[in-house]
């Protein structure tokens, strides 16, 4: 069963649906039909619902805003699914949809119920709110017609003067709800993680009888679905899962869920590294990265938008193996390491040896990415990462380069690591390039010129609907170029003249 709270009334949802979206849910079985279908594809924000999941302490809720047209049902187990019909009480409009009407922030009002559910969670999750944060959350919500001034303007203010509206009053009511469903799901999942060594499918239990989806909550109950349902794909945040249903038609007899496996959800922490679980989201790594990488928080601020940012995982990015796909390039340069598990057994492969053709890894059947292990960076380290793409935000990558120095105090180059997208096949790392610049000197402008002709050589990239194979090499060269005027930028920015520096900064903005 599939247990939520549809705003607070509890669901029991039988698994067979396991191929149904939250927005057919909603639109079809429910008749909510202000939750609206734009693209259906997780691109203008029309379908984003709201759902309240509780904090790790278990005494608050956070309110994600996701797209409900690419979110399978998998997605609100044990959560509270908030829709655009929740919000008024009593005939009275809530604050933020009140916001929008004083600063006329609606026409057509075809976009208004996405926009609504993405400043409600906003309006829930902080106190005091600047532009940057207004457009930060509103950044997967497209608009034809109003314009996004007044939209913009609604939310500034509405969520810079919060008062407690309703959901705020039945939180508490909420949380005992959650933690209920959670007591009633945890029966039948403990006989099947208790069983699962000896269990096998039969048509009497239906929690593993093939009926639709399955939601393991243990690596060994895990273990236990993938060698009875050796066919059935696996599904995490279900934003690329769900276009092949609803958009190329499949049909899943089953699917397994990687949603409810704590273990695929920890972040652990040591001196040299992060251990990150392959089903924590793009939202958790932005935190990672805000942290640690801080040099990467604009890549993951451009992937996607935030609604699907909150759905999406690290693990469904790095095993779906698209050569355009942001992650990868990430994780060649950072050289991480990727633990692969079967549940009898763990294995490590390095991030460098995991992509082996054209959507391909070296993940076995029967295996899963479990967690990823991500180095720190050392001082003499540094990091840049770039994003090119027809559109600034919310679009794929044309070219996706990240490169990491380590240089010695007279900026010579004693290491050197690389990752792209977009060069080739599959996500690529320019080994020879890495071997030949040890030693190069970054401030030598010879150096620079022959490096970058070096890069531009290494691929033999193809032309597509994104960029021209000429294009894409003259852009990893440019990118060369702009890491290497950022890098001295930042190392002489030290010295006494700024003023030079200031101006190679500027240069560098508009640069590729
Ligand atoms: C609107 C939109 C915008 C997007 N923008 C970007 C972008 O800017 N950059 C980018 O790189 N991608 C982008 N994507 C692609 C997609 O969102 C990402 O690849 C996402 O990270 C996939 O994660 P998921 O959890 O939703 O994967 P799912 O759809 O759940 O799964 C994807 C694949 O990975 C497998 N899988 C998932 N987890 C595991 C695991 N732990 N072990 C083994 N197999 C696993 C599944 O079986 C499936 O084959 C976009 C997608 C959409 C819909
Ligand atoms: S309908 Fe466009 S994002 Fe869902
Ligand atoms: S009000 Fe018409 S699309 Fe936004």
């Amino acid at each position: 069963m599939v247990r939520f709270l549809l705003n607070d009334t509890p669901v029991s949802l039988s698994t067979a649906e396991a191929n149904q979206t939250i927005l057919q849910f909603l639109r079809e079985t429910r008749e909510l039909t202000g939750t609206k279908e734009g693209c259906a594809a997780g691109d203008c924000g029309a379908c984003t619902v709201v759902l309240a999941e509780l904090s790790s302490c278990q005494q608050r809720l956070h309110y994600a805003p996701i797209n409900s047209c690419i979110a399978l049902l998998s997605s609100l187990h044990l959560k509270q699914l908030i829709c655009v019909e929740h919000l008024s009480e009593h005939q009275q409009l809530h604050p933020v949809q009140q916001a929008l009407v004083e600063h006329h922030g609606s026409q057509c009002g075809f976009c208004t119920p996405g926009f609504v559910m993405s400043m409600f969670a906003l309006y829930h999750n902080t106190d005091a709110v600047k532009r940057h944060d207004v457009e930060y959350a509103l950044s997967g919500n497209l608009c034809r017609c109003t314009g996004y001034r007044p939209i913009i303007d609604a939310a500034l203010s509405v969520c810079n003067n919060v008062v407690a509206d309703n959901f705020k009053a039945q939180q508490a009511t909420t949380i005992s709800a959650l933690l209920a469903l959670r007591s009633s799901a945890d029966a039948p999942q403990k006989q099947l993680t208790k069983n699962n060594s000896t269990q096998t499918a039969n048509k009497d239990n239906p929690a593993i009888n093939g009926a639709g989806l399955l939601m393991p909550t243990s690596r060994e109950a895990l273990q236990h679905c993938m060698k009875n349902y050796p066919d059935a794909p696996l599904v995490a945040g279900s934003t690329d899962v769900s276009l092949t249903i609803t958009q190329q038609f499949r049909h899943y007899p089953t699917l397994i869920s990687l949603t409810q496996i704590a273990e695929l959800k920890t972040i652990v922490h040591t001196q040299t590294l992060v251990k990150i679980g392959a089903a924590c989201t793009l939202d958790d790594l932005h935190q990672l990265c805000c942290k640690y990488y801080p040099t990467l928080t604009e890549l993951i601020e451009r992937f996607a938008s935030l609604p699907v940012r909150k759905q999406a995982t690290l693990g469904g990015n790095l095993v779906n193996a698209s050569p355009i796909g942001d992650l990868p390039p990430l994780m060649l340069a950072l050289k991480a390491r990727f633990i692969i598990d079967n549940g009898a057994e763990q294995r490590t492969v390095a991030a460098r040896n995991f992509y082996t053709g054209y959507r391909e890894t070296a993940l076995p059947k029967g295996f899963w990415l479990s967690c990823i292990e991500l180095p720190l960076l050392q001082l003499d380290q540094h990091l840049a990462a770039y994003k090119v793409s027809k559109r600034f935000e919310d679009d794929i990558s044309a070219v996706c380069a990240v490169f990491i120095v380590t240089a010695d105090k007279q900026h010579n180059i004693t290491a050197l690591s690389t990752g792209f997208g977009g060069m080739a096949a599959t996500p690529a790392v320019a080994l020879d390039f890495e071997q030949h610049m040890a030693g190069h000197n970054l401030l030598d402008t010879q150096s620079l010129k022959h490096a970058k002709q070096w890069l531009a050589d290494t691929f033999s990239p193809i032309n597509d609907v994104r960029a021209s194979a000429l294009y894409r090499q003259q852009l990893v060269a440019n990118l060369w170029h702009r890491f290497v005027l950022q890098y001295q930028n930042q190392t002489l920015e030290k010295t006494p003249d700024k003023i030079h520096n200031k101006q190679i900064a500027t240069r560098v903005r508009y640069h590729a």
